[in-house]
C-alpha cells in the first residue's frame, strides 16, 4: 500500500489536539469560554488582569499577598535595556507596528542568558509580561515620533501601560476598560499564534523566542489583524446610512469575507464579542458612536445572511471600537492584542514544557515525482 493511501492530511490541523490544557475551556456550540473553570463574563466583570495572570500561571485566583507579589514583580519588570528602545527607534517609522514589537522582543532576547525551563519559568513569564507593556507602549511612541517612556510602577498594570503610552492620566472608568480588554484577550486555547509559540517551546528554545514566534503568527488578518480589519470596514462604510449598500456590494455580490465575523471554534456568538459590544456602548462618543452604529447594523445584516453557515460576530468585531474610544489609533489594535495574549502564550508554553513536553515534529506527505536521474546543467532543455 502506498504511503498516500494510509495518510489523512488534516488541513489547518482542524480538530487536531496537540496538548492537554487546564487553562482555557471553549464550548464553540454554546459560546462558552472559561479560564481555569471561571466564566469569562464573571472574570471580565470582577477580576483585574493581575488576578488573571496569577490564575493562569499559578492555577488559582490569588489571595491578597499573592496578588501583591504579582504586582511587585510586574512593577519591577518594566525597565528594559536602553538599546532595546534604541533598536525600535532607529527602525523605519513606517514599519508595521507588530514588526516593531517583534524587533523589540528579539532585542530583549539578545539580553537573555542561560535561560532554563522549569527553573523559575513562571517568574520569567511575569518579567516578560512586564517588559511587553514597555515594548507595546513604545510601539505607539515610536510611531508618533515621541520620546521613549518606561511605564511607572502603580497599583494597576493597565493604568501603568495607558499612562506610559499617552503620557497623561486616565480616569478609573477608562483604566478599567483597558483592564477588561486585557482580561478578555488573555487566552484562547491554541490558535495559530499559541501553536507557533508551542512549536518553538517544544525545541526548548527560550521564552522570548516563543514570544517572537507567536507575534509573527498573530500578525495576519485571519488572526490578530482581524480587529483592525473589522474597524477598517467601519471606516470604509463611513456612515450608518451606507451599511446596507456596502454589505450588498462587498459581501453578497462581492463574496468578500466580513471581518470580525466567523471563528474556527465558535458556531455561535463569541462570548467576548458580547462583552465588547456592551463596553463599546459605554465608551462610544463622537466618531466612535458613529462606528458603533455602523457595526450594529452590519451585525444585523451579517447574522441574518450567514445564519445557515453559523457565522457570528467574533471578539474582534466590537473590540476595536472600544480601543478607538480609549484613544488608540487603529494601527495599535494588533499590538494591544499581543500585549494581552502574552499571558496565554506564556501560560501555554510553561504548561507544555513543564508537564507534557515532547518535540513537535509533524510529517508532510510527499506527493512529488518518483526517483529521477540528475541531469547536468548544460544538458537540460
Ligand atoms: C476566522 C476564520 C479564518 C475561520 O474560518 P475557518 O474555520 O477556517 O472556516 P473557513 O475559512 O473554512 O470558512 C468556512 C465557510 O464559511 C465562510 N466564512 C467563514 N468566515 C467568513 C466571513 N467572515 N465572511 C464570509 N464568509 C465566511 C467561508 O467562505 C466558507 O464558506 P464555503 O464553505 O462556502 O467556502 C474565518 O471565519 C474568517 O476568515 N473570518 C474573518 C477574519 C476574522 O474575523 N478573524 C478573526 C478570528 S477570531
Amino acid at each position: 500500500m502506498s504511503e498516500s493511501a494510509k495518510v489523512e492530511i488534516s488541513r489547518g490541523l482542524e480538530n487536531v489536539y496537540i496538548k492537554a490544557t487546564s487553562l482555557t475551556f471553549i464550548d464553540g456550540e454554546k459560546g462558552i469560554l472559561r479560564y481555569r473553570g471561571y466564566d469569562i463574563n464573571e472574570l471580565a466583570k470582577n477580576a483585574h488582569y493581575e488576578e488573571v495572570i496569577h490564575l493562569m500561571l499559578y492555577g488559582e485566583l490569588p489571595n491578597r499577598e499573592q496578588l501583591s507579589r504579582v504586582k511587585d514583580t510586574l512593577n519591577s519588570s518594566y525597565e528594559v535595556p536602553e538599546d532595546v528602545l534604541r533598536v525600535m527607534e532607529v527602525l523605519p517609522k513606517d514599519s508595521e507596528p507588530v514588526a516593531l514589537m517583534e524587533a523589540g522582543l528579539a532585542a530583549l532576547a539578545t539580553h537573555e542568558k542561560g535561560f532554563k525551563w522549569k527553573e523559575g519559568d513562571r517568574e520569567k513569564a511575569l518579567e516578560i509580561i512586564g517588559k511587553v507593556s514597555t515594548i507595546t507602549a513604545n510601539v505607539y511612541r515610536v510611531k508618533e515620533g515621541l520620546a521613549p517612556k518606561i511605564p511607572k510602577p502603580s497599583d494597576s498594570y493597565a493604568k501603568s501601560f495607558l499612562e506610559a503610552t499617552f503620557n497623561k492620566s486616565f480616569s478609573g472608568t477608562e483604566t478599567s476598560m483597558m483592564d477588561n480588554f486585557l482580561v478578555l484577550y488573555a487566552d484562547h486555547e491554541v490558535p495559530a499564534s499559541t501553536t507557533a509559540a508551542l512549536v518553538t517551546a517544544s525545541t526548548l528554545s527560550d521564552m522570548y523566542s516563543c514570544m517572537v514566534s507567536a507575534i509573527t503568527a498573530l500578525k495576519g488578518p485571519l488572526h490578530g489583524g482581524a480587529m483592525e480589519a473589522a474597524f477598517a470596514q467601519f471606516r470604509e462604510i463611513g456612515d450608518p446610512s451606507r451599511v446596507d449598500e456596502w454589505f450588498e456590494r462587498n459581501i453578497v455580490k462581492g463574496g468578500n469575507r466580513l471581518m470580525g465575523f466567523g471563528h474556527r471554534v465558535y458556531r455561535t456568538y463569541d462570548p467576548r464579542g458580547k462583552v465588547f459590544k456592551s463596553m463599546a456602548e459605554t465608551v462610544s462618543k463622537g466618531e466612535a458612536r458613529k462606528y458603533l452604529e455602523i457595526a450594529e447594523r452590519l451585525e444585523k445584516l451579517g447574522v441574518r445572511y450567514f445564519e445557515a453557515k453559523k457565522i457570528y460576530p467574533n471578539t474582534d468585531f466590537y473590540a476595536g471600537i472600544v480601543m478607538y474610544g480609549l484613544g488608540f489609533p487603529d494601527y495599535m489594535f494588533t499590538p494591544l492584542f499581543a500585549l494581552s495574549r502574552t499571558l496565554g502564550w506564556l501560560a501555554h508554553v510553561v504548561e507544555y514544557v513543564d508537564e507534557q513536553h515532547r518535540l513537535i515534529r509533524p510529517r508532510a506527505l510527499y506527493v512529488g515525482p518518483g526517483e529521477r536521474k540528475f541531469v547536468p546543467l548544460d544538458q537540460r532543455k
